[in-house]
């Protein structure tokens, strides 16, 4: 049965991803550590991306978060010869205004109604006890993409494809996410969009 893609902009973007799963990223410290004695970032294994990224984030720094998010999105965008987002500093203090509201509850919540979303927004949980880093938001979303056909521009049945159709989506340009440490010891993170992608009847790319 065929599916349409999320109404605009539905709050099916998110993901869950439990505390017993393990983290194969490396931890804060060696990856700052490895930035300072002037080595690429540990993440940053593509060196084409990591490089076309770094120019999309003027500011960013070498072991910046903020890099480490363009530089996982651009991967799978580059990866389909699509063009790489840009950071945005707008979308980025709307994402951190939004993390910061979550810091209490580590909740996996939307920052807007359904139906109301004016930015395209994935989110991500994880448990305390994992160093989760930008990667692992960026990869477990983009991991959807095997679910996604693009002869139906449909989702398989019982999945999610929208964390992965954002990213990819062609007409959106730029980028801005935010992480933050949770009082419990979770991680929150989440990204926007702009344009928003998702839009119904219409194919990412
Ligand atoms: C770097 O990533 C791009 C886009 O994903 C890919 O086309 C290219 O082959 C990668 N290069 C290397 C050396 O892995």
């Amino acid at each position: 049965m065929r599916r349409p893609l999320a109404p605009l902009l539905l709050c099916l973007q998110l993901l869950a991803i439990g505390a017993a799963r393990s983290s194969s990223r490396e931890a804060p410290a060696s990856y700052a550590a490895a930035s300072r004695q002037g080595h690429q970032p540990a993440y940053a294994r593509n060196a084409t991306v990591y490089g076309v990224s770094a120019a999309l984030c003027p500011g960013c720094a070498a072991w910046a978060e903020s890099l480490e998010f363009l530089y996982y999105h651009n991967l799978v965008r580059l990866a389909r010869w699509e063009l790489p987002l840009a950071w945005s500093p707008r979308m980025e203090s709307y994402a951190r205004w939004w993390a910061a509201q979550r810091r209490g509850d580590c909740a996996l919540r939307h920052s807007f109604p359904e139906g109301q979303f004016a930015l395209g927004e994935n989110i991500f949980w994880g448990g305390a006890g994992g160093a989760w880093r930008p990667g692992d938001a960026v990869q477990d979303w983009a991991a959807e993409g095997v679910d996604y056909s693009y002869a139906a521009n449909a989702c398989a049945p019982g999945r999610e494809c929208g964390h992965y159709t954002q990213i990819v989506w062609r007409d959106t340009t730029s980028v801005g996410c935010a992480r933050v440490v949770c009082d419990d010891g979770g991680v929150f993170m989440t990204c926007n969009y702009y344009p928003p992608g998702n839009v119904v009847g219409q194919r990412p790319y």
